[in-house]
């Protein structure tokens, strides 16, 4: 998916000067004479004085719009959106406006999109290790499937579903594909805790299963090979593996499986000139080697599923800070501001890049090669190495990460008690919280024992 420069009704034309940086912010992203950055319309710098720092902003048109390329890439597929990727109410809420569905991985995610409206037969529930909580609430709310990541997990949902009804089930395969951005969300061998492989044959046994248990009914297969995925590749080659399960299973029951959820894991460019997964190409090369894979097996082809989470509202997220202070040792120098790994651990966990952009002033000063870091007590707490900014940068100034829309705020932690940012929309020139700051008091409450 492309960031286009002239989205309508957004902003003028942009400045002639290098805007190289843009592709990866917000298509809605304009520059302005004093340093300042608008997004939708709205100044950051003004955002930042009127919310506070840290502050997450989110362009509402950039969701909607990634939502509706996906639609326009997979015609007569179903789009989930990973709501692990970054839920809200508002976000839930955008997300069934556009037509999509939902996949949710716990009772609280599920809870969450249900109270605010989300209809439950267009959610699909996922985990590993599922609570007896999440799937009673799962199956008591009616979710449209539950995804079997588990042999015991076939028992346990079939003596909760009321009698009489059945409960529709998708079982997740390992398809034995390496693919993913880092070792922690490569998830499509049989070295990991998701799924049930298909070498060993745990796959087919739990569909055997199934197939053979009254109160569940099996709809389809389910992979999902890993995350921050940039080429099309491992996605055309796990095609090409599940459509042969869904061969052997045609063969050995008789039965054709009706869907194929192939998950998600669409990359995103973090940094300027980083590779992206085409969308487009990808559902072109999908679908062909669905159509190809099941007509050579005698198949008719399966509903077609994609969960995309960070490619739907990543490149849609802002994250603001205000430098607190910087220090120059020896041969470095240490921008730190009043974040870090509490609402980003991504750089700490996965060792990604980020490029953070002074705002709010100009600058004519040199660049310079500086290390973010955050406020938190330890080493490890940098959101962005070696990164260029203008060598005057100081106390009061502030930073803007783009591509922060997802796995920032959903991982966040209380580390330091420092209190989780809020999250405000930006639409139209128009900003208003979805989420507010937690405070001390928030935190406090849930300290009941003396
Ligand atoms: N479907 C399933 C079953 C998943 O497990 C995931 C992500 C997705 C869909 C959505 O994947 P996406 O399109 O967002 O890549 N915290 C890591 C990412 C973990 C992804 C976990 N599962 C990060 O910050 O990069």
């Amino acid at each position: 998916m492309t960031t286009t420069l002239d989205t309508p009704g957004t902003a003028g034309p942009l400045p002639a000067a290098d805007t190289g940086w843009l592709g990866v912010w917000p298509a809605s992203a304009r520059p302005a004479a004093d340093g300042d950055v608008s997004v939708a319309g709205v100044s950051l710098a003004e955002a930042a004085d009127r919310f506070g720092t840290p502050l997450y902003l989110l362009d509402e048109e950039e969701v909607r719009g990634r939502c509706r390329a996906y639609r326009a890439a997979f015609p007569g597929a179903d789009v989930l959106y990973a709501a692990k990727a970054f839920i809200s109410r508002a976000m839930v809420r955008w997300i069934e406006e556009e037509g999509l569905g939902l996949d949710v991985c716990s009772a609280g995610e599920l809870l969450l999109a249900f109270a605010a409206g989300f209809p439950a037969e267009r959610i699909v529930l996922h985990g590993n290790a599922k609570s007896p909580e999440d799937l009673r609430t799962a199956v008591r709310l009616g979710v449209g499937r539950i995804v079997v990541d588990s042999a015991s997990e076939i028992a346990r949902i079939a003596a909760i579903v009321p009698a009489g009804s059945r409960q529709r089930v998708l079982v997740r395969v390992v398809p034995g594909i390496a693919a993913g951005g880092h070792a922690k969300v490569r998830t499509g061998t049989d070295d990991q805790k998701f799924g049930l492989s298909l070498t060993d044959g745990s796959a087919q046994h739990a569909i055997g299963r199934i197939l053979g248990q009254p109160a569940l009914e099996l709809m389809g297969v389910h992979c999902h090979i890993g995350s921050q995925i940039t080429s099309v590749k491992p996605y055309v080659a796990a095609v090409r593996r599940m459509v042969g399960l869904l061969a052997r299973v045609h063969e050995q029951h008789g039965v054709e499986l009706p869907e194929l959820d192939l998950g998600g894991g669409h990359g995103i460019a973090y940094r300027p000139g980083e590779p992206e997964l085409d969308v487009p190409a990808l559902a072109a090369r999908v679908r062909a080697e669905l159509a190809e894979g099941c007509a050579r097996a005698g198949l008719a082809v399966p509903r077609l599923t994609v969960e995309p989470g960070r490619a739907v509202v990543g490149p849609a997220g802002v994250a603001l800070y205000r430098v607190l202070a910087v220090k120059r040792t020896g041969e470095r120098v240490f921008v730190a501001v009043d974040g870090g790994m509490s609402d980003n651990p991504r750089p700490a966990l996965y060792g990604v890049r980020y490029a953070p952009r002074l705002i709010g002033r100009t600058c004519a000063a040199e660049q310079a090669e500086v290390t973010v870091v955050g406020r938190h007590c330890e080493a490890g707490d940098v959101l962005a190495e070696s990164v260029s900014l203008p060598s005057d940068v100081r106390p009061g100034d502030l930073l803007a990460v783009p591509a922060a829309g997802a796995y920032h705020l959903s991982m966040a932690s209380g580390y330091n008690l420092v209190g989780r940012p809020p999250v405000v929309a930006v639409r139209d020139g128009a900003a208003r919280t979805l989420v507010r700051r937690e405070s001390l008091e928030d935190m406090s409450r849930r300290d009941v024992g003396l």
